[in-house]
């Protein structure tokens, strides 16, 4: 009995002794197992695209942040360039993305008129179809920020649900998001994922958890839409990035 207590003692030490060192190893930065990517960040000021900076740099990883104003920028690390770019301007963007492993899309804006045609992720789905076009395989991987409209409840796309006003600026954002899908999934070899939030997407905590769903809205135990905080919605995006598992696909991302 005591020889086998004694045992027991043994690997309950020596147990403790290993997590201390991992933990001591992880604090240092050691043993992270994905290796250290170039990301191309297009909204890197905005919202949610800053939060993905945020999450990339906090993971190893090297980003160019783009901007029609990169001095705006406020980020401080030694893995982070502000670089000056549009992501509507083809030229431009072939020089931006030449050999990055990932390029992220947090973009927003309107037209002149309301039509989705004319949105900034519209025109820039466009672009980089364009820009697919002239580098084939060399074209780096896409990750881009959807919208929760175009998600499906019951057979019933958000888009479709009443809750957009045809004609206003919001619902020509909203249905640019299903123009950009409808372009990707014609483009074949193009390597694409397109994450849209469930439900509301707002600044909150980083929790490191969240759900992946794919056209379907993801609920809640009461029925009601699972939102994610833009913290959380970032890791996400990193996680695809290190693992990808979405690839020429839309997934859902929600509590
Ligand atoms: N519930 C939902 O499903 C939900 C909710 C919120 C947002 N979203 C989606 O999330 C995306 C990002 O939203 P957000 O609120 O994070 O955006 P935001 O804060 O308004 O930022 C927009 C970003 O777009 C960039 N941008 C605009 N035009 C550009 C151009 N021509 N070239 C380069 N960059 C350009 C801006 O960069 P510069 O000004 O620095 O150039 C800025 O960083 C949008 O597609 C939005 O529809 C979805």
């Amino acid at each position: 009995m005591a020889g086998l207590r004694g045992v027991s003692m043994i690997r309950i030490r020596i147990e403790k002794i290993l997590s201390v060192i991992a933990l001591g190893l992880a604090a240092m930065g050691c043993c992270s197992f994905a290796a250290a990517a170039n990301i191309v960040i297009y909204g890197a000021s905005g919202n949610i695209g800053s939060k993905v900076v945020t999450e990339a740099l906090n993971r190893g990883h090297h980003v160019i942040g783009v901007s029609r104003k990169p001095e705006s920028f406020t980020v401080k690390h030694e893995n982070f360039k502000a670089v000056k770019g549009d992501v509507t301007d083809l030229a431009s963007m072939l020089e931006i993305i030449a050999g990055a492993d990932a390029v992220i899309m947090s973009i927003r804006g309107n037209g002149a008129d309301n039509s989705a045609e004319e949105t900034v992720d519209n025109k820039a789905s466009l672009v980089y179809i364009e820009a697919f076009k002239k580098l084939g395989a060399k074209t780096p991987r896409l990750l881009q920020t959807g919208n929760q409209a175009t998600l499906f409840r019951n057979g019933v796309q958000g888009l479709n649900s009443g809750k957009y006003q045809e004609g206003s600026a919001f619902y020509g954002r909203v249905k640019a998001h299903q123009l950009v899908l409808d372009h990707y999934a014609a483009t074949p070899g193009l390597k694409w994922t397109v994450l849209s939030p469930s439900g509301t997407i707002a600044a909150g905590t980083r929790t490191g958890k969240y759900r992946v769903g794919g056209d379907e809205v993801l609920t809640d135990a009461s029925g009601k839409e699972s939102g994610i905080s833009q913290e959380d919605f970032a890791v996400a995006f990193i996680d695809e990035v290190e693992k990808p598992k979405a690839i020429g696909k839309r997934i859902a991302i929600g509590y």
